[in-house]
């Protein structure tokens, strides 16, 4: 259903792409490494656990390629909708986490970061663009395997589905037009605040700026431009996606970072336990291996947060 064109004929960007991981040889490569780890001491069952570091030391992986059944993940125990094949949803207008890149390809550091993850669980990766708001319901009615979508872990929303580990960790900010009055969010009496529907921040804004008039986005370069278009005095959003914006353009400042301390996971259906484990085992890898911080310095400066930090 999901494949239907139908699902591709909504006035959003519609893009249904397939981004095909070189499984086999991440398989191969993971197998050469698993079973160089163990031939240190083929003997002893403890070297299976022994951290990766024992590996790397190892001349002889190209000869350990030989067909081993049981050190390939199963991706049949991932239980997704097609085996082998991760689905994933996003909402691709929420740079730099994802976006639609020039050659009309989803990129971004939540990008990245999923493609890794399915090169690490052996499956290949198809992501489909989804509106933010409805992405929840979605995942839950079973359209998607997971989603990615810079998505912060909150109460409500494991009451439908089911989160990873943490992979980032971000506040809200405000942002306003150049020579604004507004210089924080002690100034938003009787302003119009914009927001993407279904957010944290429209949430945050709502609860907390109850003196001005919240609008709502489909998505937050539709709030930044209307920002722009001074139809809106100002515009709270998660402060990479804010800073981004900000820095992107002459006419936007970013007055004020809000500290919501939110931290955004992959989304699971409730009960998708090995999926969600698998996803948190490979995070963690990806993190310890040095992969995060690469990713990480692709797309935002400064230090990785001390959280992800191997
Ligand atoms: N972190 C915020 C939330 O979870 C905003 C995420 C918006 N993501 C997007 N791709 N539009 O509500």
């Amino acid at each position: 259903m999901v494949r239907s064109a139908d699902a591709r004929a909504s006035d959003r960007l519609g893009v249904m792409m397939r981004v095909r991981v070189w499984w086999l040889a991440a398989v191969m490569g993971l197998l050469a490494v698993m079973l160089a780890a163990c031939d240190d001491d083929a003997a002893d069952e403890e070297a299976e656990d022994a951290p990766d570091e024992e590996a790397e030391d190892e001349e002889d992986e190209e000869d350990q390629n030989a067909p081993d059944e049981e050190a390939e993940v199963d991706t049949g125990d991932l239980e997704l909708a097609e085996d082998g094949e991760m689905l994933v949803g996003s909402d691709l207008e929420f740079p730099p986490f994802e976006f639609i890149d020039d050659d009309g390809e989803p990129d971004g550091f939540d990008i990245d970061l999923m493609n890794e993850i399915a090169d690490r669980l052996g499956v290949e990766v198809e992501f489909q663009d989804a509106s933010f708001d409805t992405i929840f319901t979605q995942l839950a009615s079973d359209e998607f395997d997971t989603i990615i979508s810079a998505i912060t872990i909150t109460e409500e929303r494991m009451e439908t589905i089911d989160f990873t580990d943490p992979y980032f960790a971000a506040n809200q900010a405000l942002v306003v037009v150049e020579d604004s009055d507004i210089a924080g969010v002690d100034d938003l009496d009787g302003a119009d605040v914009g927001a993407q529907a279904g957010t944290t921040g429209l949430d945050y804004a709502t609860e907390n700026f109850t003196e001005s008039e919240i609008v709502e986005y489909d998505s937050y370069p539709a709030a930044f431009s209307a920002l722009e278009g001074d139809q809106i005095d100002a515009v709270l959003g998660d402060l990479p996606v804010a800073s981004e914006a900000a820095e992107d353009s002459d006419a936007l400042d970013l007055v004020e970072e809000v500290d919501t301390g939110e931290e955004y996971g992959i989304g699971v259906q409730q009960g998708a336990d090995n999926l969600r484990a698998a996803i948190s085992d490979a995070i963690a890898e990806i993190i310890e291996d040095g992969t995060y911080e690469e990713i990480y310095t692709e797309w935002f400066e400064g230090e990785v947060p001390e959280q992800f930090r191997n």
